[in-house]
C-alpha cells in the first residue's frame, strides 16, 4: 500500500501528510536513480563465432576454419578480432565438425566452446548457444569463415544496434558480383530497416540483381532472439535452420530489424572455396607487407613475400623478393634478409644479415651475425653477436658465442661453442651414438681445422687447436694441439715405378 499509495495517509494529520510526500519523493528519486543507472549500464555483450560447418565446397579432409590464411587459421583470426571487442570468458566458438581438432587448434586465445553436435544451420547454430548465450543482453554473431572483418566494424555494428534499440541488426557490404551470397532486401531504398534475407538459391531475378549482401555478421537483442528463434522453419534446399531467416520472422513480429554497411566490402569476404582462400591469403599479406612499409621497412617486390600475421620486423629492414617469414617470427631494425630465404618462429637482433637461401626454425640470432647463403638453421640455434654461420652449415641446439665463425660445410648438433672459435671446414660434431645425443662443448678462442670429427661427448679446451682432419674422442686440454690421424707417409719414387711397371707389362702383350 505504502508504495502503491504513498499520498494517502491521515487526512486529519497534515504533518502525516507532508511526512509521506516527503517520503514518496525520496522513493521515487531513488528508483529514478535506479533505472537511470540500470538504463546507462553497458549491456552484457556476448560474441558468438560460428565455426561449426564442414566446407563442403573446399573438398577437404580438414574442417573449413582450420585451413590457414596469412599462415594462421581462418577461426584464430576472427577470434583475434573478437578479442579486441570483448572478453574471452564472453567469446563462444560454436563449433561441430571436427570440433577436438577445432579446439585444440585455438584453445591457447582463451575463448568458451559450444558444441553443435549436428550441423542443422546457422539458426541451429545459435540455437544449441541458447544456454551459453540467455545471460546476456546483446550477441554479436561472427562468421568463423570470414578472417579479414576488424574490430573496429564489430564495435561500430553493436554500437549501431544499440543506438538503433533493433531487435537484429545486420552488416551489409556492396559486391559487384554478388553471387553466392544472402541479399538484403530493405523495406525501402532508403530505409535502415530490412524485411528479409534472401538466399542464392531462393531469390528471384530481381532479387538476384540486388547488390547489397548479407555479410553473416549479426547484432540481436538475445531475449528476442529466443523468444523467436522456434519459428525459423527449414523450408529451403539444404533443409536447413537459417538464421538470416530471423530477419523475416522479427519483421513479421513488428520488431525492427536493421541494417549496418560497411563502407570496407572487403572485410566481410568469406572462404567457402580454395580460390577464394587464396585471394584473402594474397590480400592479407599484402595488407601485412603494407602495414610493416608504413612502420619503416623496405621490402622489395612485396607481392613475391610471404609474412604472416604475427610477424614483427624493426625499421629500417630491407626485405628482398621472396622472402618468407613465418609463424612468430620477430626481425630486428636494420637487418637485410636476403632472397629465398624462409625463416620461422625465430629471433633476429639488431643488423643481421640472411644472406639468400637460408633456412631457420626455432632459432636466436644476435645483433650484427651473417648467416648464408644456404644455411640450415634448426630449432634451439641460438647464435652469439656478430658471429658467422655459412654456406652449407647445419646448425641444431647449439649455442655459438659471440664472434665465432662456422663458414662452410659443416654439422654441429647439441654444441656449447664458445667466443671467438674457429670452427673449420667440413667440421662435424657426432652427437648420436644411435642411442643417446651427447654434447660437444667448445670452449672460448679454440681453432677447429677443417675435417674434423668431433666425437661427443667430448670438449675442447680454450684457446686450443684441433689439427684439420682429426677425430677426437677424448678431452683437449686448454692452450694444447690437438692431433687425431695418422702420420703421414711418403713412398718416394712409387708413382715412377709403378708407371714404368705398366708400360712394360703394355709392351709384353703386344
Ligand atoms: C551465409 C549466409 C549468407 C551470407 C554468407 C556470408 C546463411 C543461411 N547464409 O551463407 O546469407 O551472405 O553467410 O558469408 O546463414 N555454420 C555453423 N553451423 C552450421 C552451419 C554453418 O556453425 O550448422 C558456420 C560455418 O562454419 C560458417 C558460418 O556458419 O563459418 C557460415 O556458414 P556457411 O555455410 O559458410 O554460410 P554461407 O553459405 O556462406
Ligand atoms: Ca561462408
Amino acid at each position: 500500500m505504502w508504495t502503491v499509495f504513498p499520498l494517502l495517509g491521515n487526512p486529519e494529520n497534515p504533518g502525516d501528510w507532508v511526512r509521506r510526500l516527503t517520503l514518496y519523493w525520496l522513493s521515487m528519486a531513488k528508483r529514478s536513480g535506479k533505472q537511470s543507472k540500470s538504463s546507462s549500464t553497458r549491456p552484457r555483450v556476448a560474441i558468438a563465432i560460428m565455426a561449426a560447418g564442414k566446407g563442403t565446397r573446399l573438398k577437404s579432409r580438414h574442417p573449413k576454419v582450420l585451413h590457414e590464411i596469412g599462415g594462421k587459421p581462418i577461426l584464430a583470426h576472427v577470434i583475434a578480432a573478437a578479442k579486441q571487442v570483448a572478453a574471452a570468458q564472453d567469446i563462444f566458438a560454436i563449433i561441430g565438425h571436427e570440433a577436438d581438432q577445432v579446439r585444440a587448434a585455438v584453445a591457447a586465445m582463451g575463448v568458451q566452446f559450444v558444441l553443435q553436435a549436428e550441423q542443422r544451420g546457422t539458426g541451429h547454430a545459435l540455437m544449441v548457444a541458447h544456454d551459453a548465450l540467455a545471460p546476456y543482453d546483446q550477441v554479436i554473431v561472427l562468421s568463423g569463415d570470414a578472417p579479414l572483418i576488424t574490430p573496429e566494424t564489430i564495435r561500430r555494428l553493436s554500437e549501431f544496434h544499440a543506438s538503433a534499440k533493433a531487435t537484429m541488426t545486420l552488416l551489409s557490404a556492396e559486391f559487384d558480383d554478388p553471387t553466392g551470397y544472402g541479399r538484403v532486401i530493405r523495406k525501402s531504398a532508403k530505409s535502415t530497416e530490412v524485411r528479409a534475407i534472401v538466399e542464392e538459391k531462393a531469390a528471384n531475378p530481381q532479387q538476384k540483381k540486388i547488390r547489397e549482401i548479407n555479410s553473416g555478421f549479426y547484432v540481436f537483442a538475445v531475449p528476442a532472439l529466443y523468444e523467436n528463434i522456434g519459428e525459423l522453419g527449414r523450408e529451403n534446399p539444404h533443409r536447413e535452420y537459417y538464421l538470416t531467416d530471423m530477419a523475416a520472422v522479427f519483421h513479421r513480429a513488428r520488431k525492427k530489424v536493421v541494417v549496418m554497411k560497411t563502407p570496407h566490402a572487403g572485410e566481410v569476404l568469406g572462404s567457402n572455396t580454395r580460390a577464394e582462400m587464396a585471394y584473402l591469403d594474397a590480400r592479407l599479406r599484402l595488407a601485412k607487407c603494407h602495414q610493416l612499409m608504413a612502420d619503416g621497412v623496405t621490402i622489395f617486390y612485396p607481392q613475391t613475400c610471404v609474412i604472416d600475421s604475427d610477424v614483427e620486423v624493426g625499421p629500417d629492414t630491407v626485405i628482398e623478393p621472396f622472402v618468407q617469414l613465418r609463424g612468430n617470427t620477430k626481425v630486428g631494425s636494420d637487418c637485410r634478409i636476403r632472397s629465398y630465404s624462409v625463416l620461422e618462429d625465430s629471433e633476429l637482433g639488431d643488423g643481421v644479415t640472411i644472406r639468400p637461401g637460408t633456412m631457420m626454425e626455432g632459432a636466436r640470432i644476435g645483433a650484427g651475425a651473417i648467416i648464408g647463403p644456404f644455411s640450415h638453421l634448426r630449432p634451439g640455434s641460438e647464435i652469439g653477436d656478430g658471429a658467422h654461420i655459412g654456406n652449407f652449415v647445419e646448425t641444431k641446439k647449439i649455442k655459438l658465442g659471440k664472434g665465432s665463425k662456422a663458414n662452410h660445410l659443416t654439422y654441429l648438433g647439441d654444441a656449447e661453442i664458445g667466443e671467438r672459435v674457429n670452427v673449420g671446414a667440413g667440421t662435424i660434431t657426432c652427437n648420436y651414438d644411435g642411442v643417446n645425443k651427447n654434447k660437444t662443448i667448445i670452449e672460448d678462442g679454440a681453432f677447429i681445422g677443417s675435417d674434423s670429427i668431433l666425437v661427443a661427448p667430448v670438449k675442447i679446451g680454450r684457446d686450443s687447436y684441433v689439427a684439420a682432419a682429426s677425430c677426437i674422442t677424448d678431452e683437449v686440454p686448454a692452450d694444447s694441439l690437438a692431433l687425431g690421424r695418422a702420420r703421414q707417409t711418403v713412398k718416394e719414387g712409387w708413382a715412377r715405378e709403378k708407371r714404368e711397371e705398366q708400360a712394360a707389362q703394355k709392351s709384353k702383350q703386344k
